[in-house]
């Protein structure tokens, strides 16, 4: 928690003088959550969207994701495995609460052609397959192994809590067209402020 805390306060206390301003980012789309929502979404990291869905491989996950302490998130594989098993808007915030240079939510740039393809495989990304059920549990089983992972949830735990989510959200059956899949961190939590 001590380093988000700081890395706010030090957010909050800069005043980029005007010719550090990078001409090409738009100041209006760069936020930085409070101290006290930085706070909370730290507490409840890997609560799926604030639920008691508590998971403490997911937990693991986004400490992968927030170790890159990127701004392309959804170009990062840990951080999209962690979008999915916590919800978008918290794995936004804990990178915005990080980084000051991570852009609101809808400003993100779109999930890269590199992840997908690391989700379907190169071939099938390559075909425009959709994720099936299989490519999204490999995936995430993947990030796991990656994250250090030692408590692991169920195949089952994984697609009722997990995938469910985002086939409901798309719409599209048993598996999730690319375009749907970019679109689900962009669009899928519209209502947030960050
Ligand atoms: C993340 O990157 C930002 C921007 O470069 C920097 O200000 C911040 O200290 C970094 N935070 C961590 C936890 O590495
Ligand atoms: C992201 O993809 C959506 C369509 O899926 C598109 O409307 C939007 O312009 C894209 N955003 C960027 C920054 O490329």
């Amino acid at each position: 928690m001590r380093f988000i805390y700081a890395a706010v306060a030090a957010a909050l206390a800069q005043t980029p003088a005007a010719g550090l301003i990078p001409a090409a980012v738009d100041l209006e789309t760069r936020v930085t959550p409070s101290v006290m929502d930085c706070e909370g979404y730290g507490k409840s990291t890997a609560f799926y969207d604030n639920s008691p869905n508590y998971s403490p491989a997911c937990a693991d996950v986004t400490a992968a994701c927030l170790k890159l302490n990127g701004t392309s998130i959804w170009s990062h594989a840990p951080c999209v495995a962690a979008a999915t098993c916590q919800g978008t808007r918290s794995v936004v915030i804990l990178n915005q609460c990080q980084n000051p240079n991570v852009l609101h939510i809808a400003s993100i740039p779109n999930m890269s052609g590199s992840v997908y393809a690391t989700i379907v495989g190169s071939a099938n990304a390559a075909a425009n397959a959709p994720i099936t059920q299989q490519n999204y549990i490999d995936f995430v089983f993947g990030q796991m192994t990656a994250a250090g992972v030692t408590q692991w949830p169920t195949a089952d735990y994984v697609i009722s809590n997990w995938w469910d989510r985002i086939t409901s959200w798309a719409a599209t059956g048993n598996s999730v067209p690319y375009k749907d899949f970019v679109d689900w961190p962009h669009y899928s939590e519209t209502d947030l402020d960050y």
